[in-house]
Order: C-alpha cells, then sequence, then structure tokens
C-alpha cells in the first residue's frame, strides 16, 4: 500500500509525542501495540481520552469516534450512568473466584432482552463466548464439524480464525468449493479441518453441504450481518430458511450477536430479523466497553453445563464486567438509547447521501444505521467476495482524509460505523459530515492527479502484514 500523503491540502495532525511513543512501544509490545488489528506502522494511534462521542490522542488531537473501539461503547465514552455503579460495585472487591449477585442479575436482563435465551454463561471476551458455544453444540450434538461463513469473525481462537479477511479473494479457494483457510500460522490444521468454510447467503449451497455432510455438522455459526465486512445483509428470508434448514438437519444455529446484541434491538439481530437460534454470544453493547461477554441458549443445550462441557475462568463474570452489564443492559432495557442511536444513524446516513449523490459515485450502505458501511460499489454486495469489487481504495482515502479533520472512522472499509448514544448532538453530527466531505473532495482530487494514497492500513491488517 502507498505511503505518499494525499496531494490535496490536508490539515495534518500532530504526531510528535504518538512517533515517540510508537518508537518507545515498540521495544516492549510486537508492533508496538496490544492488537494486530491495531498495528497501523508509524500511523499507529496512542489514546488520551474519550467522553461521550469524542476521543483524543496523547498529542491532543481531538475526532469524532466512530470506531466506538470496534462496537462496545454503545452509550458513549465515560458513561456516568455505568461508570459510577462499575465503581460503586467495585469497591466492594472485584475478584473472588466466587460467584456474586451481579453476575446473577446481569444473566437474567441477557434472557429478560432476549427474550429466547434461557440460560447463559459470562465470560471476558467475545472470543471465549464463541469457543463455548461452538464447544456446547459439538457436545450437545455429538458432532464435531462447525459451518462458518466467508468473511465472518468470531475472535482469535483457533477455531474462529479460518476464511476470514483476506485482501486476495483467490486465497479462499473456487467459490464452489471453498478452502478452509487459516488466518496466520500456528493454526493446526487439524482444529482447520473441523471448520466448513461457506458462502453467506447462498442458502442452496448450505443445502447441498447439509445433505452430503449433515450428518458431521454441530453448528453453523453467522454472525447475523457480516459485521466485520461492512455490515452486508442477509438477503431477504435469508435467516429464516437457514433456521428452517438447520432444524431439518438437526444442526445448532449460532447466532455470533457480538456485534449486533443490544444493538440493533433490544433482543438484538435475533429480534432484528425474527429468528430463535440455538445458541448465541453476546458481548461489545453489552457493557459499554467494559469486557462483559456472554453465550447463552436453549435450557436443553445450556444444559450440558457444568457436568459434560468444560466452561471456566478466573474472570468470567468478574465484578467489573458484571456490574457493568448489569449498568448497561438496564439503560438499554429502561431508557430509548437505542432508538437515538438508531435515529443518529439514519441523519448521518442522510447526510452522506446529500455528500455522495451529487458527486456521482456510485455507492451503497451496509449494514443497520448503528453499525453501517460505505460501500463503493455499483449493486448490493452478498458476500465478503465481493468487497473485492468495491472502490476501497476511495474509502480508505476518504477514512484517512477524515482522520485528519477531525473524524476517526476505521482506515480500513471492512470495518463499519458505530454510532453511540452520544453522537446525538447535532454539532458532532456536523463535524462528521464536513469532515467526510472534505475528505471525499481531497480523495477524489488526488485519484484526480494520479492515484489515491493512503497512509495507515488499519482494521483487519493480516497478521505479520503491512
Ligand atoms: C462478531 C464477533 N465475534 C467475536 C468477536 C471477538 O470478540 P473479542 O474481541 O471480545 O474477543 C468479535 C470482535 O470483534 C466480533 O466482531
Amino acid at each position: 500500500m502507498a505511503t505518499e500523503p494525499a496531494a490535496h491540502s490536508a490539515p495534518s495532525l500532530r504526531r510528535d509525542r504518538q512517533h515517540a511513543m510508537y518508537q518507545r512501544a515498540l521495544k516492549s509490545l510486537p508492533g508496538g501495540t496490544d492488537s494486530n488489528f491495531r498495528a497501523w506502522g508509524d500511523s499507529t494511534i496512542y489514546v488520551d481520552r474519550g467522553k461521550g462521542g469524542l476521543v483524543w490522542d496523547i498529542d491532543g488531537n481531538e475526532y469524532v469516534d466512530l470506531r466506538m473501539g470496534y462496537g462496545p461503547v454503545i452509550l458513549g465514552h465515560g458513561d456516568a450512568r455505568v461508570d459510577d455503579y462499575v465503581n460503586e460495585r467495585m469497591r466492594q472487591g472485584v475478584s473472588f473466584s466466587l460467584t456474586s449477585e451481579d453476575e446473577v442479575r446481569a444473566m437474567e436482563l441477557v434472557k429478560e432482552l432476549t427474550g429466547w435465551v434461557d440460560m447463559a454463561r459470562m465470560t471476558v471476551s467475545g472470543t471465549e463466548a464463541t469457543m463455548h458455544a461452538m464447544r456446547v453444540a459439538r457436545a450437545y450434538t455429538g458432532r464435531e464439524k462447525i459451518v462458518k461463513f466467508e468473511g465472518q469473525y468470531h475472535g482469535v481462537h483457533d477455531y474462529a480464525l479460518i476464511s476470514v479477511a483476506p485482501d486476495n479473494m483467490a486465497e479462499l479457494g473456487s467459490e464452489d468449493a471453498p478452502t478452509a483457510l487459516a488466518w496466520g500460522r500456528g493454526i493446526p490444521g487439524a482444529v482447520a479441518d473441523t471448520i466448513i468454510p461457506a458462502r453467506y447467503n447462498r442458502i442452496e449451497r448450505l443445502r447441498r453441504l447439509f445433505e452430503e455432510r449433515g450428518h458431521e455438522i454441530a453448528a453453523v455459526i453467522v454472525e447475523p450481518v457480516l459485521g466485520n465486512a461492512q455490515g452486508i445483509m442477509p438477503r431477504p428470508g435469508f435467516h429464516k430458511e437457514m433456521r428452517a434448514l438447520t432444524e431439518e438437519f438437526g444442526i445448532l444455529l449460532i447466532f455470533d450477536e457480538v456485534k449486533t446484541g443490544f444493538r440493533f434491538a433490544r433482543g438484538g439481530a435475533a429480534e432484528y430479523f425474527g429468528i430463535t437460534p440455538d445458541l448465541a454470544t453476546f458481548a461489545k453493547a453489552m457493557g459499554n466497553g467494559y469486557p462483559a461477554a456472554a453465550f447463552g441458549g436453549r435450557a436443553e443445550i445450556m444444559a450440558m453445563l457444568p457436568d459434560k462441557v468444560s466452561h471456566g475462568g478466573t474472570y468470567a463474570g468478574n465484578r467489573v464486567a458484571a456490574a457493568a452489564a448489569v449498568a448497561t443492559l438496564q439503560i438499554i432495557r429502561d431508557t430509548n438509547a437505542l432508538e437515538t442511536i438508531h435515529a443518529t444513524g439514519r441523519t448521518i446516513q442522510d447526510g452522506l447521501k446529500e455528500i455522495l449523490d451529487p458527486v456521482g459515485i456510485p455507492y451503497r450502505f451496509t449494514g443497520h444505521p448503528s453499525m453501517f458501511g460505505i460501500m463503493f460499489r455499483e449493486e448490493e454486495a452478498t458476500e465478503y467476495r465481493d468487497w473485492a469489487t468495491t472502490d476501497h481504495e476511495l474509502y480508505d482515502a476518504i477514512a484517512v482524509g477524515m482522520h485528519a479533520r477531525g473524524a476517526m472512522p476505521e482506515p480500513d472499509s471492512r470495518e463499519p460505523w458505530f454510532m453511540c448514544e452520544a453522537h446525538a448532538d447535532a454539532d458532532i453530527i456536523d463535524r462528521v459530515l464536513t469532515a467526510f466531505s472534505e475528505s471525499v473532495d481531497a480523495a477524489l482530487e488526488a485519484r484526480a492527479h494520479g492515484g489515491v494514497h493512503v497512509t495507515p492500513h488499519g482494521g483487519m491488517a493480516a497478521p505479520g502484514g503491512d
């Protein structure tokens, strides 16, 4: 990827302290950071603080935060309603490896908000939630294979890192016979062999797969929308047909609601699409940024715990996470936070439309107003492979341009923009639209002068990649 700055007279960000921090961090943290997804080379951002919908880096640059920590911060940074409750509860001690009422209340709220989860357990991360849901499904069915869709991200355990986010679609294998592509080294072949990759939105192919191998398949795990590929949506009826098909073949349906849960609707994407899965995983929005996560589902399946399936964790249900989940889920249940978030997303989309329509570049909004992507492509995308045919170089240039103009989307088109309650402020919306408009002009001008140049490569950078 090119590293020259855009030709347009882009305002520049202060970077002195971050450059120094990057050099310092490189000596202690591989890539200068704790996650490959934040390893943006010399453009790595070092954060100072956040408040509401805003975030400041250590050089004092202020941005409207459109990443919101990859989705968890649903209300806003430093939300006093959540933080005060967490602070009050944590003064009683945080980690006992004993069970507190906070945990019980948190899982009662998960049940109440979803309306279909009978039993649930807390984990610390979405990764652990999907790992345990997959294990429970294998144990319950006595089958070993899990179907996962290309371009879907379910965390960083070995079983999840298959066919996730290559830049080159050829690596996924042929359209008729997708191959299990491990993301990075170190994933045992025997583990990869338990995952059967499939193409999203292709119900007939799924039927053929079930007819051939249904007896081996424990579960289908699905992000209800491709939340890690611009929020590509299901075709009308896809989820209902997949639900019927899984039932027909005795295969469990796991909704990975780590991004969509308590965001698309109080009952998550299951409520939004009118589906009752067998199991689901939750994280992100359930704790407004605190490390709260859970997996849960039908009583009969969750009854595999505690005797037949292993699940544990020193920090599972720790006081901080459980209290954060209680406070956040109560706010989602009792206030119109979600309605506000959805309305804000629609207002921003209307503004983006006003900017983009006169420019004449083909584009599509993907996803849900609370979590949407902007895809530069004529036709609606229906699966991950379509991402390759979008003008994502243009998108990335616009996203990077927005950073310099005080708004921070992920500088990788695969990651959607995340709305939080605090974004509803008119000034924030205005700043996002102004930054976007100027960045579109700058990127198109740069392109007219010989190319779009992008500085950082963010988001789903391959381990060890650029
Ligand atoms: C759909 C989905 N599942 C699982 C995960 C993993 O969650 P965590 O990062 O908390 O391990 C993510 C993270 O982005 C996700 O988007």
